[in-house]
């Protein structure tokens, strides 16, 4: 019988990140456990600065973006210094679980603390959707619909000055919010790592709508693609349109979570805990087709997610 369990935030924040905490919290309190919040990640859980939570600790707080537990990246955990010392914190409080919601490097500090007995279970929040293991990623649909309105605000004026439009979404290490937003706001391009691109090509395309009546091009880069500004001014050298680019950044990992956030959210935490109360440890809850599943940490980790190259030419045939 686990009795006492913690919960963490981890990594960059993603908006439902506070619905997942509040399920953990209620899932577990109404099963009888006690449940610690652990501030900052991995930082917190060294340094020791935790706190029991109760039923209102989580109050108010499943429409609010950002994370109540705070967020933080701890280089001393990717020590296994850093991670014994951790691991000490929780046996002078009883913790015998922990949640952690973040992205792969949390689930990779995850599986060093499993590796030393505790029961971890990882919840995969990123507004990025680049955790392999899983269908989807808390943070994704707030992200994208944010990043989705933007553009909306950024054509009305690319419309009247009849300009090249290129904007930068986040997503480093994967194109998923890049594809999806340029699918919903119509772009004329997408550029993400994964698939090649040729500005020549994409500026002839432009010049021959041009002639065919198309007034105003919205072009949707992948952070990690980067060098939105010098795309934008290469689009401008190439067709003669007049080009501005646009860098979203951080306001898209704020603001209150959409539903679909709110409900993943949920559904992973209570499973999450379940786990737990079995006595598993050393999993990552995963939603596939819909069902709330677990993998063995490394398993998820060593996993290749796909990217949906078909809705990125799906978006570039019919943008006319
Ligand atoms: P995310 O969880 O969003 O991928 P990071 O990669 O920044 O974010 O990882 C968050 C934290 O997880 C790091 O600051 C570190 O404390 C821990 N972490 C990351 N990678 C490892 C690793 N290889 N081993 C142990 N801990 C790690
Ligand atoms: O992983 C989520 C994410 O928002 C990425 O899309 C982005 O590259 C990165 O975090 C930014 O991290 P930071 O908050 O450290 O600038």
């Amino acid at each position: 019988m686990i009795k006492k369990i913690g919960v963490l935030t981890s990594g960059g924040d993603a908006p439902g990140m506070n619905a997942a905490v509040r399920a953990v919290v209620r899932t577990a309190l109404s099963k009888g456990m006690e449940v610690y919040g652990v501030k900052r990640g991995y930082v917190g859980l060294i340094n020791g600065d935790i706190e029991k939570m109760d039923e209102r600790s989580v109050s108010d707080i499943i429409h609010r973006g950002g994370t109540v537990l705070y967020t933080a990246r701890c280089p001393e955990f990717r020590t296994m210094e850093g991670v014994k010392k951790a691991k000490a914190k929780c046996d002078e409080l009883g913790i015998e679980g922990l949640v952690v919601v973040g992205g792969d490097g949390s689930f990779r500090g995850a599986a060093d603390l499993s590796s030393l007995g505790m029961l971890c279970i990882g919840i995969p929040g990123t507004i990025d959707n680049d955790i392999t293991c899983t269908d989807y990623t808390i943070g994704f649909d707030t992200a994208m619909n944010t990043a989705m309105e933007l553009v909306d605000k950024l054509r009305d004026t690319s419309q009247s000055h009849d300009r090249i439009s290129v904007v930068e979404v986040m997503g480093r290490g994967a194109g998923h919010i890049a594809v999806n937003t340029g699918v919903a706001c119509g772009a004329t391009d997408i550029i993400t790592q994964e698939v090649p691109y040729d500005l020549d090509d994409i500026a002839n395309k432009m010049l021959e709508k041009k002639a065919n009546g198309k007034q105003n091009f919205v072009v949707i880069v992948a952070e990690g693609v980067g060098h939105s500004t010098e795309i934008a001014t290469a689009l401008q050298e190439k067709t003669g349109i007049e080009a501005r680019a646009t860098i979203l950044g951080h306001v898209q990992r704020g603001g209150n979570p959409t539903l679909r956030d709110r409900v993943e959210a949920t559904k992973m935490g209570h499973y999450a805990v379940e786990l737990i109360e079995q006595g598993i440890g050393n999993r990552v809850v995963a939603l596939k087709e819909d069902k709330v599943v677990d993998y063995d940490i490394q398993e998820a980790l060593s996993m290749k997610k796909a990217y949906d190259e078909k809705l990125h030419k799906i978006c570039e045939q019919i943008a006319y």
